[in-house]
């Protein structure tokens, strides 16, 4: 879409638009590699990158966060008893827009995305579009190559359908097993009502990554960062 560059700005929130013709003037806007010059240029939202001073603008002032949830945290925006995972971030610009793509148990860790962007986070948790979550979990039990083939084929965890197929990867099998497994969908407690259906229990999880998006492996349990230009893009294109 083409846009006056300074209606661009003022709609993505950095400033109002006699903030942003002052911020243009000063040149401290660049149009990909370019100072901008003037405030009614017209940018292609589609094709154009545009930075405040070194920090890339988002359309409609979009943000996003990568967390790592920590256990406790329920994924909600607001809740009467528990702490959120939006609590985590109270500091941050947008703070009140915020909301989880997706739900994490309680006492499930690891990856989750927050934004204020409704569209992307549409994109990644439509059912339609099996986006891959991965996870590393603990089992009570032996987990057996009989398992991972339960789990390829699809199980009965008592939804109208079974569930697609997953990836069970065996990393130690044992009293307490480890394990990586990758599903497509999202359905309420899908890994732990998985092992159920093959009478085990899932003692520990976490979330490594969702769709293209990775967890960072230095954020602690409770820490989390800005996604970066190039992990925005990628969760875009997908
Ligand atoms: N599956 C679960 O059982 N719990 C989660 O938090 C995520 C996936």
């Amino acid at each position: 879409m083409q846009i006056r560059l300074d209606k661009f700005l003022a709609d993505a929130k950095v400033g109002s638009r006699s903030e942003v013709k002052g911020y243009i003037k000063k040149g401290r806007i660049r149009i990909n590699d370019e100072i901008a010059e003037k405030a009614e240029m017209k940018i292609d939202t589609e094709k154009d990158q545009i930075y405040f001073d070194m920090e890339r603008v988002w359309e409609k002032g979009f943000v996003y966060y990568m967390l790592n949830k920590p256990k406790g945290a329920v994924s909600a925006t607001t809740d009467n008893r528990d702490k959120t995972v939006v609590d985590l971030l109270k500091q941050e610009k947008y703070f009140a827009e915020l909301f989880p793509v997706g739900r994490l148990d309680k006492d499930t860790e690891g990856l989750l995305l927050l934004t204020n962007d409704g569209v992307l986070a549409h994109n990644l948790l439509s059912p339609k579009k099996h986006v891959d979550k991965v996870y590393y979990a603990l089992i009570k039990g032996f987990v057996t190559e009989e398992d991972v083939s339960a789990f390829k084929e699809g199980l009965d965890i008592g939804e109208k359908k079974e569930t697609m197929p997953s990836d069970l990867h065996i990393l130690k099998s044992g009293e307490i097993s480890e394990v990586q497994i990758t599903i497509c969908e999202g359905k309420f407690h899908q890994v732990k009502r998985m092992f159920q259906a093959v009478s085990k229990e899932v003692i520990y999880l976490k979330r490594i990554s969702m769709g293209k998006l990775t967890l960072d492996k230095r954020l602690q349990p409770g820490e989390y960062r800005h996604l970066t230009e190039a992990e925005i893009e990628l969760l875009k294109t997908r």
